[in-house]
């Protein structure tokens, strides 16, 4: 998660999804954006969708019989598209609107042994469903003058669902993306990062690189389009990394 838009969260979310795959972990990708990056960048055509996160979240559809299985990516996607938009509206008039999403992933939690949400660029009712559902948030960040910027909006939205609606959630950890270190903007920021969140910081960096850009639009993630490339590289470390956390109780 992250309001800002850009910064890597389903480049993260898609790849992160596949290397846990390859590591024989259980994995189901929500996507919860309304532009279906995450989908697309899945290998599934959005358009034309009979079943989404939206009619899961609506009640329409069980999220049973809405995910669908990547073979190449080797995890469960619930898919997303344009129609999702129009849930923040009609949410807004249903009872448990900030909870859905986490009553929906109760009923299939024994399936998985990680749910990845990748979320809106917004601080939006979609994203509270994210929050509430989840156990962990990792933050993608660019090692940019503007990293820091916004971020204390997110953390105040993450007390705020802390405080009311998931007293458990965490912030698991900041991602730094599209890191350049020929670039000492890069260097400096990415050093203030680790000054500031000390051990909330994860080690692995993801450097900037363009088989990851270039991934989706072959509709695979780049841990399987090129895994010996740096980017690929750099998701199968965060995995690795995640791995050896282990998982929330
Ligand atoms: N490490 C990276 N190196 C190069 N390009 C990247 C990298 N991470 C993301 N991108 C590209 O940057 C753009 C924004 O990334 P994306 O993951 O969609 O961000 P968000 O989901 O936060 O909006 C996309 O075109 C993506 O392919
Ligand atoms: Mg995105």
């Amino acid at each position: 998660m992250n309001q800002k838009g850009g910064v890597g969260k389903t480049t993260t979310s898609v790849n992160l999804a596949a290397a846990l795959a390859q590591a024989q972990r259980r994995v189901l990708l929500v996507d919860l954006d309304p532009q279906g990056n995450a989908t697309m960048g899945s290998g599934v055509d959005k358009r034309g969708l009979a079943k989404t996160v939206y009619h899961v979240l609506l009640g329409l559809n069980e999220l049973a019989g809405a995910r669908v299985h990547m073979e190449r990516g080797g995890y469960d996607l619930l898919p997303a598209n344009r129609e999702l938009a129009g849930a923040e509206i009609e949410l807004v008039e249903l009872a448990g609107r900030e909870t859905r999403l986490k009553e929906a992933l109760e009923r299939v939690a024994e399936d998985y042994d990680y749910v990845l949400i990748d979320c809106p660029p917004s601080l939006s009712l979609l994203t509270v469903n994210g929050l509430t559902a989840a156990h962990r948030v990792l933050i993608p960040m660019q090692c940019e003058y503007y990293a820091l910027e916004g971020l204390s909006d997110l953390v105040g939205t993450i007390k705020r669902v802390r405080a009311h609606l998931n007293p458990q959630l965490e912030i698991a950890g900041l991602l730094r993306t599209m890191y350049d270190p020929r670039n000492t903007l890069s260097q400096h920021v990415s050093q203030q990062l680790e000054q500031h969140f000390g051990d909330k910081v994860y080690r692995t960096l993801v450097p900037r690189n363009v088989r990851l850009a270039e991934a989706p639009s072959y509709g695979v993630p780049a841990v399987l389009w090129d895994q010996a490339s740096k980017g690929a590289q750099a998701y199968i470390a965060l995995a690795a990394e995640i791995l050896a956390q282990g998982q929330p109780a």
